[in-house]
């Protein structure tokens, strides 16, 4: 049996929505516990499956963890050891990786299996070792395994980021926070969930500074302590509904949002015809129009426009008038819903990093498949707006980043349901 989620296009999205805790902040958060050694409560954590399988390796290393509601969690790490990550969980997501910088900020050693995630192609940690390796660590790698040790205490160095790396700052500020003396992160990513992290530290008795820009400074401490924290609203669920509220021409009240958080993402709503209207109490209002215009999209690092927003403005720059461009700047393979959007009727022309809609047209109910997260988060958009009948499969993506797309879009009017189907029977009958 498979999931699919199937939608009947064409109704315009009206009501409110309420975005849930950051997914993105929530990993690293969870995995600098280990470095807390004590008991966090954490509130406004999103019910999406990287963070149930983050919490299964947790608990498989030794800590406790419950469930006080079903967005408060807390975690207990005392009683976690220096065993290795559970290797067939650690490498289902790419969150894993800050098991490195924790373990080793915490015991003064690490071993992790080769981290998973979307593929976009290429995913390199050459920045997270040159980090570990400037703090004393050494670093090596056998058999799909990457082994991190130091002999004593780590020490504060200076570290000056080749590429602008959010999993890379992540783990140099988590080995850092215990070390002896000052470590000073130059290039540093500058995301709202560096800043989420930097925050929960402090609330725990770390001292660092400086992070939302990029050079972030981690004074080391001998210990930590357990505190009470509430991880940051998620900005891509929020642009996700943002976009569309446009595609399907509706108008959508989207609360816990921090308007600064997705400005890029206003902007370029706002440069095509969309209304957003920032509202008392962290909430936006976003109206759709009947018509668009084009317009030409580059990702950055933030505060540029998020690769993770990328997949989701392309069915909209399918119904936009005239040509409109996405240029990719950070993963190389991030085009994979291209082809399902042709399936849908998209005229798209992609050459390497840039991929060029030719809009104007409609878009058509179709079978397509989500290869990625926001691949399949675009797809849901497209079928919102498209005519006829969508039938998505590969949901399990979505769900990794999503909590309750679908409940919360059936709430705004959408005639969208997840269903569970036979799997296909191949033409020969031979399963
Ligand atoms: N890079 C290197 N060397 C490194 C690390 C990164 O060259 O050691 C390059 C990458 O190849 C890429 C760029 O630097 O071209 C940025 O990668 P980054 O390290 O910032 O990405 P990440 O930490 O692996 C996180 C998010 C992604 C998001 C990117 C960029 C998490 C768990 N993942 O990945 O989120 O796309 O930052 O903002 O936080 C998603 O949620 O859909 C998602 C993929």
């Amino acid at each position: 049996m498979s999931t699919k989620i199937l939608i009947q296009g064409g109704p315009a999205l009206h009501g409110e929505v309420s975005v849930s805790g950051m997914k993105n902040a929530a990993l690293p958060i969870l995995f600098a516990s280990i470095l807390v050694n004590d008991t966090c409560t954490l509130e406004n954590i999103p019910a999406v499956s990287d963070i149930a399988i983050s919490l299964d390796i947790l608990r498989q290393m030794g800590a406790e963890v419950s469930y006080l509601t079903p967005t408060t969690l807390r975690i207990d790490t005392r009683g976690m050891t220096d065993v290795s990550a559970p290797y067939e969980l650690a490498k289902k997501l790419r969150g894993s990786t800050y098991l490195m910088g924790a373990q080793l900020g915490r015991f003064g050693k690490a071993t992790v299996g080769w981290p998973g995630g979307c593929d976009f192609g290429n995913r390199p940690l050459d920045q997270h070792m040159k980090g570990f390796d400037a703090l004393g660590a050494t670093v090596t790698t056998d058999s799909g395994f990457i082994h991190l040790k130091s002999e004593s205490r780590l020490k504060g160095s200076s570290i000056f980021f080749d590429v602008v790396s959010v999993g890379a700052t992540v783990n140099v500020i988590l080995a850092s926070v215990l070390a002896e003396g000052l470590t000073v992160i130059d290039n540093a990513a500058r995301e709202p969930h560096i800043v989420d992290l930097a925050n929960f530290l402090n609330s725990c008795g770390a001292n660092i500074t400086g992070a939302g820009t990029s050079v972030i400074k981690v004074r080391g401490v001998e210990r930590l302590h357990g505190c009470t924290y509430s991880i940051i609203p998620d900005m891509i669920e929020a642009g996700t509904f943002m976009v569309a509220a446009a595609a399907t021409g509706g108008t959508v009240r989207i609360r816990n949002v921090i308007p600064k958080h997705v400005e890029s993402i206003t902007a370029k709503l706002c440069e095509m015809g969309v209304t957003v209207k920032e509202e008392e109490g962290d909430t936006l209002l976003v109206k759709g129009q009947s018509s668009y215009r084009n317009v030409n999209i580059q990702t950055l690092p933030y505060p540029g426009f998020p690769t993770d927003m990328h997949p989701q403005f392309a069915p909209l720059l399918c119904l936009a008038n005239g040509v409109s461009c996405i240029q990719e700047g950070i993963w190389e393979h991030r085009f994979r819903y291209v082809n399902e959007l042709r399936k849908m009727g998209a005229t798209v022309v992609l050459d390497s990093r840039t991929a060029t809609f030719v809009g104007g047209g409609k878009l058509y109910g179709a079978p397509v498949d989500a290869m990625d997260l926001r691949a399949g988060a675009a797809l849901i958009i497209a079928g919102l707006a498209a005519e006829g009948k969508t039938e998505i499969s590969g949901v399990d993506y979505i769900y990794r980043g999503y909590d309750n797309i679908v409940e919360k879009l059936a709430g705004l009017g959408a005639c969208i349901q997840e269903v569970t189907v036979p799997d296909a029977v191949p033409v020969d009958g031979r399963h």
